[in-house]
């Protein structure tokens, strides 16, 4: 039987993010274990893992973190010297209408995982580690100016940021109290492959495709600082193996776009691509009713992971949103399977 330097279970790894995640630690740490815990809910698919499924240090198991005992079990059998958490329910508006589904699995969840942690370490924290992947939202919303720092007080806005607070609280809360081993990473809005057309960006390119309304919340002056998964990916592997203990970094991509205009950006590259008439795709733009406790702007300062452990964005945006569309333009077969059924009721409460 294969040893393992390192076993290290990531949880929501057949997701956007977390599929990304995986792909990485498997390709380059042979020599660890990476069990991808995931229950693959609705944003779960592991066709965004396909390439890796066969790999000897890739392990899947199918299952829920809000369930105590299964979760402590799991974390008994195979003894993992790190976790990477990322499951979770993570589209807001999807948190405005079932609240409870958010509480359940960002609140209990993360809980469940910190408990079965403390468990099964508790008589050695050395070289253990759990990563909790969070989001800039936790800081609530930012005027015409300013950034979210690392010091930013938290100030949740929706139901789901305010679930991925309160995941954060308990996070250190078990730093505080029990000495678990922790970081945290704040996240601004991710881009790319695999992500699901319920978010902003692949929403848009599915309805470009298919000459569909583009439907922007408002006046559509909001503003998201815009990062490459893969960057993601990349500040993650960083942050778990020299981040400093008991911190947390926030990762962005130094680039805002107001909702409008990226969608007018959008429009125009598939229209080059679809060799589409220039301006033929605005014309699918449709002003809709704004999501209420809409946040108007999101914009992180990434200078700490920046200047501590040398990370930054290795793509443009340009580069980034090119290769994104070019992705779901060769992915037809993802974007139909991802988007019959459950996805067309879902699509028609949110926007009909
Ligand atoms: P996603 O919705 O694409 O994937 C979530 C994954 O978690 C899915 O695979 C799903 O099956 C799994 N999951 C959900 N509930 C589960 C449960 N009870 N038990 C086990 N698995 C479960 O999400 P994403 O966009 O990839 O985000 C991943 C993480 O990153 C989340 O914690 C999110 O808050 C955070 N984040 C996301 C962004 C972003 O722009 N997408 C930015 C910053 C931070
Ligand atoms: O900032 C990080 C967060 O980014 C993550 O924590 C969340 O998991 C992720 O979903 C994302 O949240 P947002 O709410 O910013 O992303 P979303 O793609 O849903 O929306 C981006 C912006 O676009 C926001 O201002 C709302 C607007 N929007 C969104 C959709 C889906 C529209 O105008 N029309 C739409 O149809």
């Amino acid at each position: 039987m294969k040893s393992f330097s390192k076993k290290i279970i990531i949880t929501g790894g057949a997701g956007f993010i977390g599929s990304h995640v995986v792909r990485r630690f498997v390709k380059k740490y042979p020599d660890y274990k990476i069990i991808n815990l995931d229950k693959l809910t609705y944003a779960g698919n592991l066709e965004n893992l396909k390439d890796i499924e066969n790999e000897d240090n890739y392990y899947f198991v199918k299952g829920d973190i809000t369930e105590e005992t299964f979760v402590n079990e799991l974390f008994r059998k195979e003894q993992p010297d790190g976790v990477i958490h990322l499951a979770a329910e993570s589209h807001v508006d999807r948190s405005i209408s079932s609240p409870m589904e958010f509480v359940k699995t960002n609140v209990l969840g993360t809980v469940n995982l910190l408990n079965a942690a403390k468990i099964i370490w508790k008589n050695d924290f050395s070289n253990k580690l759990f990563h909790h992947v969070s989001t800039d939202e936790v800081y609530g919303a930012l005027g015409e100016t300013g950034f979210f720092t690392e010091k930013t007080s938290y100030d949740p806005h929706s139901p789901y940021s305010a679930s991925k607070a309160s995941s954060d609280h308990f996070v250190r809360s078990y730093a505080d109290t029990y000495g678990l081993p922790t970081v945290i990473t704040n996240c601004s809005n991710n881009y790319g492959p695999n992500h699901f057309p319920e978010k902003l960006i692949p929403l848009m390119i599915h309805n470009i495709i298919n000459k569909k309304p583009l439907p922007v919340y408002g006046d559509g002056n909001y503003t998201r600082d815009w990062l490459y998964v893969i960057d993601h990916a990349i500040a993650i592997d960083l942050v778990f193996h020299k981040g400093r203990l008991d911190n947390s970094y926030n990762i962005g991509g130094f680039n805002e776009w107001k909702n409008i205009d990226l969608v007018k950006l959008l429009c125009r590259q598939m229209d080059k691509k679809l060799n589409r008439e220039p301006g033929e795709s605005e014309k699918l733009i449709a002003f809709v009713k704004d999501r209420p406790g809409h946040d108007l702007r999101y914009a992180i300062d990434a200078s700490k992971i920046h200047e501590e452990l040398g990370w930054k964005p290795s793509v443009t945006f340009e580069e980034g949103l090119g290769k994104t569309i070019d992705w779901y333009l060769e992915n037809e077969k993802w974007l139909k399977n991802v988007t019959s059924g459950a996805y067309q009721e879902y699509y028609k409460k949110q926007y009909v």
